[in-house]
């Protein structure tokens, strides 16, 4: 290929990018409602027995596959694992998955990271104030989502659109201006206000005392409790540990492709041993310490023991969304504190969705050697017609089904394909190589023996288990109403329709460059 590639311009920078990939909405929304969902503390037995079988692996395996491709000018799965396994015509095709997942998160992702935009700008001009409580506050989200009209938010979706439009506009503007000067600046600039105002949020739910007069028990104390008291029962559930691995891949953004983009910008001398490390460090510290210190705690000392349990089963969306409004209602300072809290979780969804579309552009850049500007206005084109299914059948599953494909059941096939073709087709010896060049550390030997069996046998494990349990429920759709089932299947169509025409670029950027290959032989 003609073209230079881009690249970071520092270690520091790419550290900030796959942790500001990696921490998002997941950590502090999603974990502590798995967490309170699946046996308190005792989760965190299965969750960091997957950090070291699967996510530290995984993390290693795909900063080390991501810089191997990038030695071959591809940025993106369908290359780098075809310069894997050369011999194999058909493992390019099994690559598709990491430009598929991504988009599809993608496309309801930033709907979602919109939200919280808007909801910052409520909370800072206390548009949600005559809220208060759950039932209202709800009404307020179903108004503003375009559900219903209510005396809390009248205008439709509207509203909801415009923050979409300004959101959808700023993640393609800062991919537009590429890796270094797009998405490395944002990342220098979001990470650290994002830990600060984190930090922030935690201190001030930590010192929230005992604000029920009459009720002592509602403390800070036994609110942290009940997020961490463990439940043993829980630890024989297959389901529980399901939630648990599920919750590492999301978080770390591992399985999806992006961390294999965003490493082939680097060059072969860079570390990606304590650069992976570190970077898998910072999202934890980010989920565990602030995301397990702020939505639940804060939520018990105001709502108590018997609605707390309520609260973190009615999902994530509700936890951030009405819950955690309601409570910062009632500090002083609620609308700045609002604010906190919702800018907070934009720049999470921000950082990470920039990532998410990093995969698509790159492919359309690499494999087809079209110039930045280009694949990313189509990048834009595209993807802005997909981000019209969740954004008009939000209430019909829409979010919810293209979060299992792409953002579940996908990520964990990805995996442990990259996983079987690293240390299977690869090789030990060589992957082992090829992980150390330029390493700043070396890798516990121990890793040797968990990335060539334990880590694909616990993939295979889950696959197994939900192939199992679930794949009859799904492709009947056993759990979906009658009148969402056709948006349902509809959806699925087009997610097929999505990934047949990526099977067909593959296909043609393969002929393609067969023909420069023999073009250049004459
Ligand atoms: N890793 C990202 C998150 O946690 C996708 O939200």
């Amino acid at each position: 290929m003609s073209k230079k590639r881009d690249t970071w311009s520092s270690r520091l920078g790419i550290i900030m990018a796959v942790a500001g990939s990696a921490v998002g909405l997941g950590n502090f929304l999603r974990f502590p409602g798995q967490v309170a969902q699946n046996g308190g503390g005792a989760f965190m037995i299965p969750y960091f027995v997957s950090l070291f079988l699967l996510g530290i692996p995984l993390m290693w395996i795909e900063w080390t596959l991501g810089r191997f491709g990038g030695g071959f000018e591809h940025g993106t799965a369908p290359g780098i694992f075809h310069s894997l396994w050369e011999k194999n015509r058909f493992i390019k095709y099994f690559g598709v998955i990491g430009i598929f997942g991504p988009l599809v998160i993608f496309i309801y992702y930033t709907y979602i990271e919109s939200w919280t935009l808007a909801y910052s700008f409520f909370a800072l001009f206390g548009k949600y104030n005559q809220a208060t409580n759950q039932t209202s506050m709800q009404a307020f989200l179903r108004g503003f989502q375009g559900l219903e009209k209510n005396q809390f938010f009248s205008g439709g979706l509207g509203v909801a659109y415009i923050f979409f439009l300004i959101t959808f506009i700023l993640n393609c503007w800062v991919i537009f201006y590429g890796i270094k000067r797009g998405i490395e600046k944002l990342c220098n600039i979001a990470m650290p206000l994002l830990f600060i105002f984190g930090i922030g949020l935690m201190i001030r739910v930590l010192t929230l005392g005992v604000p029920n007069a009459g009720k002592p028990d509602w403390n800070i104390i036994n609110g942290l409790g009940f997020l961490w008291n463990p439940d043993f029962s829980a630890l024989k559930s297959a389901k529980v540990w399901l939630a648990a691995a599920g919750q590492i891949f999301f978080t770390l953004s591992v399985g999806i492709g992006v961390i294999l983009t965003y490493a082939s910008y680097l060059s072969k001398a860079d570390d990606v041993v304590l650069s992976g490390l570190t970077a898998v460090s910072t999202n934890e510290m980010a989920e565990v310490i602030l995301g397990g210190s702020i939505v639940i705690p804060a939520a018990f000392v105001f709502f108590g023991p018997t609605e707390i349990g309520n609260i973190a089963r009615s999902g994530m969306f509700n936890l951030g969304f009405v819950t955690m409004p309601l409570v910062l209602s009632k500090l002083h300072f609620a609308n700045l504190f609002g604010f906190v809290w919702f800018m907070l979780l934009f720049l999470a969804g921000v950082t990470s969705s920039v990532s998410l579309a990093q995969p698509a552009v790159a492919f359309l850049e690499d494999e087809f050697d079209i110039d930045r500007k280009k694949a990313v206005g189509i990048f834009t084109i595209v993807s802005f017609i997909l981000c019209q299914a969740p954004i008009f059948f939000l209430s019909k599953g829409v979010v919810d089904e293209l979060d299992f494909w792409g953002g579940t059941l996908f990520l964990v096939l990805f995996a442990t394909v990259e996983t079987i073709l690293f240390a299977w087709v690869f090789g030990m010896e060589r992957a082992w190589k090829e992980v150390h060049y330029g390493a700043k550390m070396q890798v516990p030997r121990v890793y040797k023996f968990i990335i060539k069996y334990i880590t694909p046998l616990f993939l295979l494990i889950i696959l197994g288990f939900w192939f199992y349990q679930e794949w009859i429920p799904v492709i009947f759709m056993k759990n979906i109403s009658q009148g969402a089932k056709p948006y349902i299947l509809f959806t699925r169509l087009g997610l097929l329709l999505v990934f047949i025409i990526l099977v067909i670029l593959v296909k043609l950027a393969w002929r393609r460059r067969m023909n420069i290959k023999k073009g250049g032989a004459k």
